[in-house]
């Protein structure tokens, strides 16, 4: 195409607008990388999306010029009609799952009989609670992502998983790390518990079921036909294994593996650790269950592996596991217990939420005594009632949810719960809205009022020093304070 040619408004040559284009992908895959899989972004959104709408604009003027791997790629936009079967360059076999600390030293002594003039060290990192894939690389190109599906052949979902924006399309060539002609690697693939969040608040909005965990909400995420849906739904992948890697640099350790692969540009866990001993991966699988709820995202476990890949190759498989690692689970943070009330809250925007009042469990070191039923809808479809045996789950510090109901508890008499018609607060008639109900009387409703006073006074608006929960009830419940307003004419007497 000629310079000044209307398709190219900058009146720059092809050979510009490719050198332009190539330029744009590498400093959008650097800022991917350096946002997504490391963390540490280097410019604001603000400037990534002028480079990112620059590169649109060239590949529309120029689609021949258009690769797989460009950045823009990541949305195709087709919907699927299903998915592919795959199968996998290697079996992806399962990790034997262990909680007994006794059995986690059975495994220490078998693998060190079987190792006699090695000193084996052990690669430990947390069990991700996700969805394991597959990907493949081929010369450097993101070909194919799969499922775990039965092990030999998973579910094609490569569409999906090339939205994920911590996967890179392409791998990177650095020094010490060329790129191999073919590499097969694991990981998991998850949804963060803020991004889960979100994700329930919208479907509750749109009245539609909720996801119980966001392993379920990962897994329904990757499972769309449609890649639009997977891409707002923000998911991540942290990758931990090779399958299968040709032409690759030489590999001894995990450790090795693990460099490579963060060379590459795929995304590592950064709280993996080497120990030289069983006492440390105990100190470890401590350490990580009192991080759990700090980093952001589920884990169930941890991961302990072999180092020395050529002991992982004497030590074999058997039938079902690899005889070189396992997974170290912790306690699970599910419970069964029994609905022995429920009782209706009213919040600062006047919704109505039945709460479960349980018989108190403990579940992950902490006492739950309640959980949320969230809606009307809900509670419907779930088939809950007072006195049933139900399943409750505590996920980070998100409140505990209900998932599910076992049955009649036998002991607490079975009673069908309504939700009630008038504002259990202040008596108005109840408004329906969607899957909600709500008291419409607004800041004539005693509970919206302390919402909204404390609201006001919390530490994210006016952050008023000791107007906490109490005072904020006694001062509505005395009529002192009708309004925000009259916080500002109350007296020290008062
Ligand atoms: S290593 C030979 N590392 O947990 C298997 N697996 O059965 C090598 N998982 O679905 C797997 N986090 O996909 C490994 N850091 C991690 C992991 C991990 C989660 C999954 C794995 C499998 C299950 C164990």
């Amino acid at each position: 195409m000629a310079a000044g040619d209307p398709l190219n408004p900058n009146g720059m040559t092809r050979d510009q607008v490719e050198q332009r284009i190539e330029h744009l992908r590498t400093e959008l895959r650097h800022h991917e990388h350096a946002y997504y899989v490391l963390d540490r972004p280097e410019i604001s959104d603000v400037a990534y999306d002028a480079l990112f709408n620059e590169l649109l604009a060239l590949e529309r003027a120029f689609p021949d010029l258009v690769t797989p791997d460009s950045p823009t790629q990541r949305v195709g936009g087709e919907v699927l009609p299903s998915f592919p079967e795959i199968p996998h360059l290697a079996p992806m076999i399962s990790l034997e799952s262990i909680t007994d600390e006794d059995e986690v030293r059975r495994f220490d002594e078998r693998v060190r009989k079987a190792l006699p003039t090695v000193r084996p060290s052990y690669l430990v990192e947390p069990k991700f609670d996700g969805l394991s894939i597959e990907a493949v690389y081929e010369d450097g190109q993101l070909s194919r992502v799969a499922t775990r599906g039965d092990g030999e052949r998973g579910e094609g979902v490569t569409e999906n998983v090339k939205t994920i924006r911590s996967v890179p399309l392409r791998l990177h060539d650095r020094p010490g790390a060329p790129v191999p002609a073919v590499l097969s690697v694991r990981g998991e693939a998850i949804m963060h518990v803020k991004d889960f969040e979100r994700l329930n608040r919208e479907l509750e909005q749109e009245g539609k079921p909720l996801f119980a965990n966001p392993r379920n909400a990962c897994a329904g995420s990757i499972r769309q036909l449609d890649p639009r849906i997977t891409a707002r739904r923000r998911l991540d992948v942290f990758f931990y294994d090779v399958l299968a890697a040709e032409g690759a640099p030489a590999m001894a350790t995990a450790l090795d593996q693990r460099r490579l692969l963060g060379e590459w540009g795929l995304r590592v866990a950064p709280e993996a650790r080497q120990c030289a001993s069983i006492d440390e991966v105990f100190a470890y699988h401590r350490e990580m269950e009192g991080r759990r709820d700090s980093l952001g995202y589920e884990i169930d476990g941890i991961v302990v592996k072999v180092s020395e890949l050529a002991a992982r190759r004497q030590l074999g498989t058997t039938a079902r596991h690899p005889r070189w690692a396992l997974a170290f689970k912790f306690a699970p943070r599910e419970q069964e217990t029994i609905i022995r009330n429920i009782v209706v809250q009213v919040g600062r925007t006047g919704v109505l939420t039945p709460v479960a009042e349980l018989e108190p469990v403990e579940i992950g070191g902490v006492t739950v005594g309640r959980a949320t039923l969230h809606n009307r809808e809900e509670m419907r479809r779930k088939d809950l009632h007072i006195g049933d045996r139900v399943r409750v789950v505590r996920a980070g510090d998100v409140i505990p949810d209900v998932v599910e109901r076992i049955g009649p508890s036998g002991s607490v008499p079975e009673q069908t719960f309504q939700m009630p018609d008038r504002c259990p607060v202040c008596g108005a008639p109840v408004v329906h809205e969607g899957p909600f109900d709500r008291c419409p009387n607004g800041l004539e409703c005693p509970a919206q009022l302390k919402g909204a006073v404390e609201h006001f006074g919390s530490r994210e608006a006016l952050d008023i020093r000791g107007l906490g929960e109490r005072t904020v009830g006694e001062l509505v419940s005395s009529g002192l304070v009708k309004s925000v307003a009259d916080l500002f004419t109350l007296t020290i007497d008062q």
